[in-house]
This record gives C-alpha cells, structure tokens and sequence, in this order.
C-alpha cells in the first residue's frame, strides 16, 4: 500500500469508527505532513482519496470536513446493492468537474461536444429574427412556453415516426430541468428509483437532491440495460420510476434494440411504473435512421421523453423539453411554480432556427464529424493504450466508455492526468455505489488535435505508474 493509502485508510477507519465524527474538521495539510513526515503531494492525495471514498469534503479555505455521508459510505464500493440506498454523490461528482472547467484543459472527461461544431452565426441570425418577430406583449403571454417551438419539436417527432399531442410537450430550461421536473412529478421523498449502472451522474444528484433512493439496473456496455435485472427489481422493491437512457447511453454509449424498446415498456406498463426517458443524444446517430426512442412504443402516456438542442445545437441557449404523457399537466405546474418559463427569446431564436436554418443540414455535417472523430479517437488509443483496454464502439454520440486493467484505480488516473493538463471522467462518478473503479469515460466530441493525441499518450504513461494501480 502507498503512503497516501495508509493514511487514508487510518483516518477513514476514524471516521468509520465514529472517533472523527461528522462535519469536524481534519487535521491540516501541514499537520499530517509532519505527523507521517510525508511530502505535501502525498498528504494532498491521501485527502484526496477520502474526498472521493465520499468520507470529507473540501471547503476552500478552511480545509477538510467529515462529510454527513461518511456512514453510508462505509460500505464497500464493490459490494453489488441489494437493496435501494440513499444516494451521496455531489461531492466527487463536483470535485471531478471542478478539475476539468479551465479552458486549458484537455476536455476528455467533458459531457458536451465542441461549440466549434454548432452554427452559432446562423443561429444568432435566427435569435435576431426571432425576437424581432416577439411582440412586447408575447414576452409575458407566452410564458410559460412558446406555441411556435412546441410545434417544431412537435413536427421532429413525426419525422422520427411517431405522433404526440403538443399540449404533452413542455419547453424547459435543459434536458435537466425536464429530467428533474418529470422525477418530481412521479416520486415523493423516500421513494425508489431504478437508475442505470454506470449511469448519468445527474440522475443520482437529482435523487441525492429529493432523497429518494436508487436501485442501480447493470448496463452491459454491448447489450444495454439488463432486463432480466430491471424485472427482478420491479418484483422485490416498491419501485416508483425508471430513469434510463435507452439511445447512446452516457456513459457507456450503448444503446437498446428496437425489441428491447418494446420490451421494457411493456414491462413497465404491467407494473404501471412511469418511465423517465433521457434521450439528448438521438440525433448524434451514425447509421442512417434516427432512433426511436422508448417513447415511441408507450400507448399509455407513462414514458415522459425529455431531450434538448445543448448537444447538438446550442448548450448556452438552455431549451429543452419533456413530452410527459399523462404526467404532462403535473409537469406543467411544476415548472410553472418553480422558473415559470424557459427565456422566451431563446424560445424564438431555436423555433425561428428549426424552421428556417437547416438544422437538418447540419445535423448531418455533425453527425459526419464526431463519426469521424471517434475514428481518431479509436485510430489513438489503439496506438497508445495497452491491448488490455477495452471499449465498443457507439453507434452515435460522442463517448466512449474504457474499461482499463481491473487494477486500476480510476480515480487516481483522474488526479494523475489533471496534474498534466487533461481532464477525463473517471468510473465513479457513474455509480451511487463508486463502483466502476477500472473505467474512464472520454470525449470524442472535438476536432481531432495533436492535444487530444499527445493526452492519450500521456494517459498511457500514466497507466504505467505503479500509483494508479491497486497493490
Ligand atoms: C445524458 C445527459 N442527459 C442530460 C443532460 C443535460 O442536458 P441539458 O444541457 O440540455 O440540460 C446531459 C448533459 O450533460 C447529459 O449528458
């Protein structure tokens, strides 16, 4: 065991023990430097372990705390959950994107393509025309949401091959907020929601917000969302909602079969469990069809589709959507008693786009990029990484979710890789359990660059050192 370990483990079997107990103050840097005569980067990463075990939380300037978390973190990160557990996973998920925000860095480890890749001349044209078509008085009548923008994403789904009624659709602020309107809508405090595992951190921050709990459904990164799984946790605990992503999931990239589609609505609909469908990726497809979403096979208004234009037009514009079935007039208030609308001009600016800018056009042109980027993404890693790491191919969006060397410890990689410059989204912040220690998620979301191939080689330099690896 290294040095940082050891003193990682003696403070956290401390905190374990309840002899260091919740929201007390650690000793500082310079106190456990000189108590375990250890340099300062190794004192730095013993704390930084604790951070991400979820046992302290840094406060600038003031040093390390227990976290109220600590408790249920005890529990061994690769201990399987067999029963729905409170969720504590801001503070590492804050900590990893804290790392990767500076302009400078490597964006591996971001969670949106390149702006380089959007039409934002083209797109300032439609906010122009937009908001000048805005009158002073549809500024308020058009709260909370606007007709126009309804109807275009109203008409994308009839392209996609299936119909739903406008008045399902409410305009949001973000995928995000839709995500996080539509778990309100269905679930009250202690309640259980099946998420994916590895799955989008934000579904677990939303639940950790509401406290509810999680029961975590595997997602094989070939084959998707295990079924199997997902029924044997309808039968043994009182499960409320499903959040899953069954397009191009994040992080692994998977996505479902039309007949698992089918399947896992049908499923859903015998328990009458609502189904909570993030679907932000559906455009970024590289075959030919767009794929349908789970939505399309709900007859009976309970999968609540949200989705948005931050991944494939505009992250800063903030529109999204959640076309919520039987939920839709809950969702409605929701909004409207939490921000009102979505920016009414933002509201203009995308509808006037969709109508008039080719965003079909440019669909293309981006799907064809991050196609061609992922080949220099695999064409790198195939060249620098050891033959032992693993990835499959996606069949549309823009991660690719690595499954290192079982030894590896994916957040170590992390910390290693953020000293050189290079950010990269380690394993953990996919899980409530901080389990997927071996595994990375990367962008291929940007132009292809030297930085992007000289990070890859650094990331296997570090892969060669012993630290990142578990004894
Ligand atoms: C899987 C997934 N869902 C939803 C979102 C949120 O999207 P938006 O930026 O539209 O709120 C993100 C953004 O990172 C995401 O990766």
């Amino acid at each position: 065991m290294n040095r940082f370990e050891t003193i990682a483990n003696n403070l956290a079997e401390q905190i374990r023990a309840g002899q260091i107990p919740v929201g007390t103050k650690l000793p500082s840097l310079r106190q456990i430097i000189a108590q375990y005569g250890v340099s300062q980067s190794t004192g730095f990463r013993a704390y930084y372990l604790l951070e991400q075990w979820g046992l302290v939380r840094a406060e600038e300037r003031s040093g390390y705390f227990v976290t109220p978390g600590a408790a249920i973190n005890a529990v061994s990160a690769e201990k399987p959950v067999e029963a729905p557990k409170k969720v504590d996973i801001s503070d590492l998920v804050f900590s990893v994107l804290e790392s990767t925000r500076h302009p400078d860095i490597v964006p591996l480890g971001s969670a949106f393509p390149s702006p380089k890749l959007f039409p934002s001349a083209r797109l300032l044209k439609s906010l122009v025309a937009g908001t000048r078509s805005l009158t002073p008085w549809s500024t308020v009548e058009d709260l909370p949401g606007s007709d126009q923008l309804r109807q275009q994403i109203r008409l994308r789904y009839v392209a996609t091959g299936f119909a739903v009624a406008p008045e399902e659709i409410i305009v949001t602020s973000g995928a995000l907020e839709a995500l996080n309107l539509c778990l309100m809508a269905v679930t009250r405090p202690g309640d259980v929601v099946a998420v994916e595992s590895p799955g989008f951190y934000a579904a677990l921050q939303a639940i950790e917000r509401l406290d509810l709990r999680a029961v975590e459904i595997p997602v094989d990164p070939v084959s998707g969302l295990d079924l199997d799984a997902l029924r044997d946790a309808l039968e043994q605990h009182p499960i409320r909602a499903c959040w899953f992503m069954p397009n191009f999931q994040n992080p692994t990239g998977t996505s479902l079969t039309v007949e698992k589609k089918r399947k896992l609505v049908e499923m859903l609909r015998e328990k009458q469990v609502p189904l909570i469908e993030d679907d932000v990726y559906q455009e970024l497809h590289f075959s030919r069809e767009r794929p349908l979403p789970a939505k399309a096979f709900d007859t009976e208004g309970l999968v609540m589709h949200c989705s948005s234009f931050s991944k494939t037009l505009a992250p800063g514009y903030r529109i999204g959507w959640a076309t919520a079935g039987r939920y839709a007039d809950k969702v409605r208030r929701l909004k409207l008693m939490t921000t009102l609308s979505a920016c009414i001009p933002a509201q203009a600016g995308v509808a006037d786009y969709l109508e008039h800018g080719g965003y079909d056009k440019h669909l293309r042109s981006l799907r064809s990029s991050l196609h061609v980027q992922l080949e220099q993404m695999e064409t790198a890693l195939h060249k620098w990484l050891p033959s032992s790491v693993r990835w499959t191919r996606p069949d549309g969006g823009y991660m690719l979710w690595l499954q290192l060397a079982q030894s590896v410890r994916a957040m170590e990689l992390h910390a290693l890789a953020s000293e050189r410059g290079i950010s990269i989204a380690p394993g953990p912040m996919f899980s409530a359990r901080h389990a997927f220690q071996n595994c990375v998620r990367l962008n291929f979301g940007h132009p292809w660059e030297a930085r992007f191939e000289n990070a890859i080689a650094s990331l296997a330099e570090i892969l060669d050192d012993p630290e990142v690896h578990e004894c």
